[in-house]
């Protein structure tokens, strides 16, 4: 007996394979400072560029001199909108359709908006001949209320479109109007209405807010004249895209533009557009004919470059008397500032907001949404979510705890009651999508069980008696959350950018001595896909996840691929590389055959080989098989070890959740604590355990402080308020509330490992939990509904309005 022959589980451990809580590879530079950034690229000659902003948010532009600025020693030049007519590129197209000024065309359109960029030999010089650049302004009226946008009298804000009745998306009904989306059944929805039991109404306001990741927006352009070739450094969550945009808009041979994203701070869907900072540091570098550096400081990337949310939505419900829904109607009035520059998939302009039908089985739906412009920074990005899930989700729940308390009805057996059943999967959507696999009942039995959630409500209505017989001044609030995601954009037949199809793809090659480098189209910004992605391969091909090296972000070498955002990169990006790895295993099992000389249909995978059926012993290793893939091949088979999958998935991944947030409020501060916040996620199949509830902190984290106090909010006059961390709520550790997390599995059947997305659901889900549990808690003071932010101020004026204090 041979003792040291390691056993089935030793090898399958030692493959750090999909399940394992491998540590994340990245980290070991991370931790040591040693991550290259686009900030830490220094090339030689290497100038800087820095914007002249507007001051004001709506005002035609009059004069630009530049005369004093460029005496200054160091300036090199200071491009206007004028010098980028001469390329072409004074205006550019955005994400969703419309145009985007790139400097400002004769007017400008929100506070901050670019007029100038000035280029000197450092940022410090830059930043003194900004000061330097005299720019006359024609004050013009502001429009900062979307609800006043369509008013008749309302200013004409995009007079380059004036006279213009159709735009991306059909008919425009007014001059400030975008577009207009209709989806649903509205007869049937309104006879649904009109036979109901119960009805509700309510505006609920998803507030604009912003990803604002700690890296800011930034860029190194290189153009080589000689060569006629573009080089270009980002923050570019889909660097393929980027390369394709550039290349368009540019006129340089795609071939001839190479754009590498390093490493990313941080992303959440800010870093998913094209910026002006882009068109004019390649500009620039085009001009002076050295390399353009442009980095955002954080005033300029809170103010500018894509916001998130500013969705307002009247919803209403339709229910029997025991509970059961009939049918739900919501009109969405969305603002989306100077320009129309939102990060969904062509069709569809606003997103997946389609979703909001949420976890229930709602007969019949009805929703329309209004786009329309206003004197604000444009965006409108999927702020770690799949393209407006999020503004779905929290109307969906937000509404569902509102028919609740009109019903007098406990908020989760409501949900519970009107859940899509496991029976009904593949379910179809009243608003169009087919939901492919979930078990909801499960989930939320598992959550009210391990909370205690009957034990919690006995609680909560004796501190409300207490609270009415003037014992304390301290009310509860349970909020509840079951969301239901849609990730992985996406069948190419519904998802393209600008005509691009959302597929996605992985490269895999083994070497002859059995380890393995990989390429993809997706890149990561923080989500550790260097370790996750080496998992799935690990256990689909046997090589141990540290024999191989993933490699993402380099248009050079990469794949084609969309990119990473929405959590698409498992739904897709993942599949891609499963079936990429299982080509390479279909070869290696030609090649054990001729090795073992028997017919490949006499073999059977086993963990890191393929064995002989019944005769274990005659086995061979992939590494193995590796070697003799490049120099003893099968006679007819080409020598080599590698593949390429471009994976187009047939539908999007559905995954859910189950969050429950129990919260202290004193009335008198308006303080509000968070006594537990637990969270079910079931993202299917689970990679890397420990990555996933990484995700799932960071994402609460984010909805945490979404729904208790971050805000970008302008005031009457359009000046933009919140634009700096001392505004902004970025909540630290001192803040953060404790996280329980736990989860179920419902595998995805239509993707080749069943695994969904999960990096987005913390943020969609966390967000209705934190604000229903606020709002659970004035109900019974007699409110239906509060609009977020729940900071303290607003939630003590609350408390004030209902009649809690003086
Ligand atoms: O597209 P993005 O990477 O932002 O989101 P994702 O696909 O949800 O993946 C986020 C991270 O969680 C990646 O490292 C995934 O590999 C990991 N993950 C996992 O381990 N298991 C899943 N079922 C889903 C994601």
């Amino acid at each position: 007996m041979n003792d040291i022959t390691p056993t089935r589980e030793q090898r399958e451990a030692a493959l750090e394979g999909m399940g394992c809580k491998r540590k994340r590879v990245e980290d070991v530079r991370f931790t040591q400072g040693q991550g290259q950034y686009v900030d830490d690229i220094k090339l030689p000659g290497m100038v800087f560029g820095d914007f002249v902003r507007s001051p004001y948010p709506h005002a035609r532009i009059t004069k630009i001199d530049a005369t004093e600025a460029l005496k200054i020693p160091g300036v090199i030049a200071v491009l206007t909108a004028e010098d980028l007519k001469g390329v072409n590129l004074a205006w550019m197209p955005t994400l969703a359709g419309d145009v985007q000024m790139v400097l400002a065309d004769g007017k400008v359109l929100y506070q901050n908006q670019e007029v100038a960029f000035v280029v000197a030999e450092n940022r410090y010089i830059a930043d003194d001949a900004i000061q330097l650049v005299e720019v006359d302004y024609e004050e013009l009226p502001v429009l900062i209320d979307p609800f006043k946008a369509m008013d008749p009298d309302a200013p004409v804000l995009r007079e380059d479109l004036e006279g213009k009745m159709e735009g991306a998306h059909g008919p425009r009904d007014h001059h400030n109007h975008i577009f207009k989306w209709h989806v649903g059944d509205s007869e049937e929805t309104a006879k649904a209405f009109s036979e109901a039991d119960v009805t509700i109404k309510e505006m609920i306001s998803y507030h604009r807010t912003h990803p604002s990741p700690l890296e800011t927006c930034q860029c190194v352009a290189s153009m080589d004249k000689v060569k006629g070739e573009l080089t270009l450094w980002g923050t570019f969550q889909a660097p393929h895209v980027i390369r394709t945009v550039a290349s368009l808009l540019s006129t340089i041979p795609e071939h001839k533009i190479h754009v590498i994203a390093p490493d990313i701070g941080g992303g959440f869907g800010n870093k998913v557009g094209a910026y002006p900072g882009y068109i004019c540091s390649i500009v620039a570098s085009i001009v002076t004919g050295v390399p353009v550096k442009w980095v955002e400081d954080r005033m300029e990337n809170l103010s500018t470059t894509s916001f998130a949310r500013d969705y307002h939505m009247t919803t209403e419900l339709a229910a029997k008397a025991d509970g059961t829904v009939t049918g739900l109607k919501v009109h969405v009035l969305a603002d989306h500032g100077g320009f129309d520059a939102c990060a969904d998939p062509s069709k569809w302009p606003a997103g997946f907001f389609n979703i909001v039908t949420g976890s229930y089985d709602f007969p019949t739906a009805d929703l329309t949404v209004d786009g329309v412009y206003t004197n604000k920074a444009p965006g409108g990005v999927a702020y770690r979510c799949s393209f407006r899930v999020t503004e779905a989700a929290y109307c969906i729940e937000r509404a569902m705890d509102v028919l609740a308390q009109k019903l007098d009805m406990d908020p989760a057996d409501l949900r519970i009651k009107n859940f899509v059943r496991q029976d009904q999967f593949p379910y179809q959507s009243a608003l169009g999508w087919e939901y492919d696999s979930g078990d909801y009942h499960t989930a939320m039995q598992k959550a009210m069980d391990t909370i205690g959630y009957r034990q919690l409500r006995e609680e909560q209505k004796a501190k409300q008696e207490a609270f009415q017989r003037g014992e304390t001044r301290e009310i509860m609030g349970i909020g509840i959350s079951f969301f239901t995601e849609i990730v992985g954009a996406g069948p190419s037949k519904n998802c393209d950018i600008l005509g691009v199809a959302m597929f996605d793809s992985a490269e895999i090659r083994v070497h002859p001595t059995g380890s393995v480098i990989s390429r993809m189209g997706t890149k990561s910004q923080g989500q550790g896909h260097e370790t996750t992605w080496a998992q799935i391969i690990a256990t689909e091909i046997g090589i141990p996840a540290d024999d191989i090296m993933v490699e993402e972000g380099n248009t050079d070498t990469a794949p084609y691929g969309l990119g990473t955002y929405g959590s698409r990169s498992t739904p897709v990006a993942g599949a891609a590389i499963a079936l990429a790895a299982r080509k390479i295993r279909n070869k290696a099992q030609m090649i054990a055959a001729h090795m073992l000389e028997v017919s490949e249909y006499d073999l059977e995978w086993d963990v890191d080989g393929f064995q002989v059926k019944g005769n274990p012993q005659a086995r061979k290793s992939m590494k193995e098989i590796a070697w003799a893939a490049y120099n003893a091949p099968p006679p007819n088979l080409e020598p080599g070890l590698e593949a390429v999958s471009y994976y187009d998935p047939p539908n999007m991944t559905y995954p859910f959740g189950a969050y429950f947030c129990v919260m202290d409020i004193d009335v008198d501060t308006g303080v509000a604590k968070t006594r537990r916040f637990y969270a079910l996620d079931d993202c299917g199949t689970r990679i890397n355990p420990m990555i996933i509830e990484g995700q799932v902190h960071g994402g609460l984290t984010e909805a945490f402080a979404i729904a208790m106090g971050q805000e970008i909010r302008y005031d009457e006059m359009g000046n933009v308020m919140g634009a700096s961390f001392m505004d902004f709520f970025l909540p630290t550790a001192v803040e953060t509330p404790h996280w329980e997390t736990d989860h179920t599995v419902t595998p995805s059947p239509h993707h080749p490992i069943g695994a969904k997305g999960v990096g987005e659901s913390p943020n969609v889900g966390g967000v209705p939990a934190f604000s229903n549990a606020v709002n659970n808690a004035f109900q019974f003071l007699g409110s239906t509904h509060i609009q977020m932010p729940h900071d303290a101020w607003r939630v003590w004026q609350a408390a004030k309005d209902l009649g809690a204090h003086d």
